[in-house]
C-alpha cells in the first residue's frame, strides 16, 4: 500500500484534524497510559500517519487544559483544550443538540441555542490554529465530521499553502431541513474553504451542492464548485472497515474459545438475534425491540427458539434525549422479558457497556440474525463488521434502507426501520432463510467489502485532495 500512497501523496506531511485523538486514558496497574481508541478512521489512518511522521489534532475527551503534544505508537498526538463550558456549549450543544438532531432527519427536534453558536466557533478556531501551527509547508490537513465544519475556511485563511480535506461522517440533510438552521450561511463557507468536501452517499453531495449554490456565492452545475477563484470538489466517498483486521481476528483460538462461552450461556438451539449500536436514538433500538415482542406475541417464535441480544454503548449520557432513550429502552426491555420471559431464559439478554473487540467478533460469528436499524445513519459500519467477521459466510443482515451501507450491501434483507410490522417478518424471513441463500448473499457481501476497505477510502479521499 505505502507505493501507492506515495502516488496520491505527493506531499507525504499529513495532519489530520478531528473532535476526538486517536487515544484515550486508561488506568493500569503502573498508572495512567494513553491507549489507542477502537474504530474504523483509527485504524485506516494510522498506518498512513506513521509512514509520513503524521499528526492528528483533537480533544482528550476531559475538560481543561490540554496535556503538551505526545508521541504514540508513532503518531504525534496534539491536544487541544477544552473548557468545562466548552464542553457543555460545543459538545454538548450546538454538536449534539443542534448539528447532530439536525443532519440526522430531524428524528428528535434541534435546538437552536443562540449562546451555542460562539463557543461553536471559538473551538473550531482554537483546532484551525492548532492546525496551522504544526502543519509542516504544503502539507496535507485532513478534517473530519460535523463537529469542525468551520475549520476548512479558518484555517486556509491562516495557511493558503497546504491542501485542505474535509469528510462529513453522517448525512447531510436535505434543502428543506438544512435551511432551518439559523447559522447555515456560516457553515456552508466554513466547508467550502476546502479543497474537497466528503459525504457518505452521492445523496448527501447532491443536498449540499444544492444549499451551497443556494445560500453562497458558490456556482458550478455537478460536484466541482466554484468558489472565488478556487474549485471545490463536493463528492461521495463512502467509508469502507479494515475488512482484514476483522476476517483475521474471527479465526484466532481466542475468539472460537468466547463464541463456546457464548453458545453455553445462550443455549446451543436457540438463535441469536443480534444488535449493536452506540446507545443513540437515531439507531431505532425501541422500534427493534418492540417487533421482537410482536414476534413472541404472534407465537410463531418462543424465547425457548430465539433471543434477542442487544449490546447497546452509553454515549452523550447527559443530554437530554440520550437519557430519554434510555429510559425507554430499559423500560422496554423489562416489559418484554417480564411478559415473556422464563426462570433462567430471558427474552431479551440486554448489555449495556462496551465490549472490546474479541467479545464483539465473537458475537458477530455466533449470531444467526445481525439487526441493523437506524433511522438514519451515515454508513453504519457495525453492518460492515458483522460482515467481515463471518467468516465461513453465514449469518442474516437486516439492514435500514435509510443507511449508507444499504447502497453497497445489496445481499441485505432491506427494512424500513420505521415499519415494526415490516420489521417483524423481515426478522421471520431472516430466521428462517435457507442456508443456501443465507450462504450466497453473505458471499456476495463480503466480496463487496473485501474490495472496498477503508484504507480504498482513504487513499481515494486523499488522491483526490492532492490532485
Ligand atoms: C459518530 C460521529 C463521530 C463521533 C462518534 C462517537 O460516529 O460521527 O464523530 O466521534 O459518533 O461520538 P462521541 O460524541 O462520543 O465522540
Amino acid at each position: 500500500m505505502s507505493g501507492d500512497l506515495q502516488i496520491v501523496l505527493p506531499s507525504k506531511d499529513l495532519v489530520i484534524v478531528a473532535n476526538r485523538l486517536p487515544v484515550h486514558r486508561v488506568r493500569r496497574t503502573d498508572g495512567m497510559k494513553w491507549e489507542i481508541s477502537p474504530g474504523g478512521l483509527v485504524s485506516a489512518l494510522s498506518p498512513l500517519l506513521q509512514q509520513s511522521s503524521g499528526q492528528w489534532v483533537g480533544w482528550t475527551g476531559r475538560s481543561g487544559a490540554a496535556p503538551k503534544p505526545f508521541l504514540h505508537d508513532g503518531i504525534q498526538n496534539i491536544p487541544v483544550s477544552m473548557s468545562k463550558s466548552e464542553v457543555t456549549d460545543f459538545y454538548h450543544g450546538f454538536s449534539n443538540t443542534t448539528l447532530w438532531p439536525l443532519y440526522h432527519d430531524a428524528i428528535r427536534q434541534p435546538i437552536y441555542r443562540r449562546r451555542w453558536w460562539n463557543p461553536y466557533r471559538e473551538v473550531n478556531q482554537r483546532f484551525a490554529e492548532l492546525a496551522a501551527e504544526v502543519a509542516p509547508k504544503k502539507a496535507t490537513v485532513w478534517i473530519q465530521d460535523y463537529q469542525l465544519q468551520l475549520v476548512p475556511k479558518m484555517l486556509r485563511t491562516i495557511r493558503p499553502d497546504v491542501r485542505i480535506g474535509f469528510f462529513l461522517h453522517i448525512p447531510f440533510p436535505p434543502t428543506e431541513l438544512f435551511a432551518q438552521l439559523p447559522w447555515r450561511r456560516a457553515i456552508l463557507e466554513g466547508l467550502l474553504g476546502a479543497d474537497v468536501v466528503g459525504f457518505q452517499t452521492r445523496t448527501g453531495a447532491q443536498n449540499f451542492q444544492a444549499v451551497a449554490r443556494r445560500y453562497t456565492q458558490a456556482r458550478g452545475t455537478g460536484q466541482v464548485l466554484r468558489v472565488e477563484n478556487r474549485q471545490v470538489l463536493a463528492s461521495a466517498f463512502p467509508i469502507s472497515i479494515d475488512y482484514q483486521r476483522f476476517n483475521d481476528m474471527a479465526k484466532t483460538e481466542s475468539v472460537m474459545r468466547r463464541m463456546q462461552d457464548i453458545r453455553k450461556r445462550v443455549g446451543h438451539d436457540r438463535k441469536i438475534i443480534l444488535g449493536v449500536d452506540r446507545l443513540d436514538y437515531t439507531k431505532g433500538i425501541d422500534i427493534r425491540i418492540r417487533a421482537f415482542e410482536e414476534l413472541l406475541a404472534s407465537g410463531r417464535w418462543s424465547p425457548q427458539e430465539c433471543v434477542l441480544v442487544q449490546v447497546a454503548v452509553p454515549s452523550r449520557e447527559v443530554v437530554d434525549e440520550y437519557v430519554e432513550v434510555r429510559r425507554r429502552i430499559d423500560e422496554l426491555v423489562g416489559k418484554v422479558n417480564g411478559q415473556y420471559g422464563q426462570l433462567g431464559m430471558a427474552a431479551i439478554d440486554y448489555l449495556r457497556r462496551n465490549l472490546d473487540a474479541e467479545e464483539l467478533i465473537a458475537m458477530y460469528r455466533c449470531a444467526d440474525v445481525m439487526l441493523v436499524t437506524p433511522l438514519r445513519d451515515g454508513m453504519n459500519l457495525i453492518a460492515k463488521e458483522f460482515v467481515a467477521s463471518r467468516v465461513e459466510n453465514r449469518g442474516v443482515l437486516v439492514l435500514s434502507e435509510f443507511t449508507g451501507a444499504a447502497k453497497e450491501l445489496r445481499g441485505a434483507i432491506q427494512v424500513n426501520p420505521h415499519d415494526i410490522d415490516g420489521l417483524m417478518v423481515s426478522i421471520e424471513e431472516a430466521l428462517s432463510m435457507s442456508p443456501s441463500l443465507v450462504t450466497r448473499r453473505m458471499r456476495s457481501m463480503r466480496e463487496t467489502i473485501r474490495r472496498h476497505t477503508v484504507h480504498d477510502w482513504a487513499r481515494s479521499f486523499l488522491g483526490a485532495v492532492n490532485q
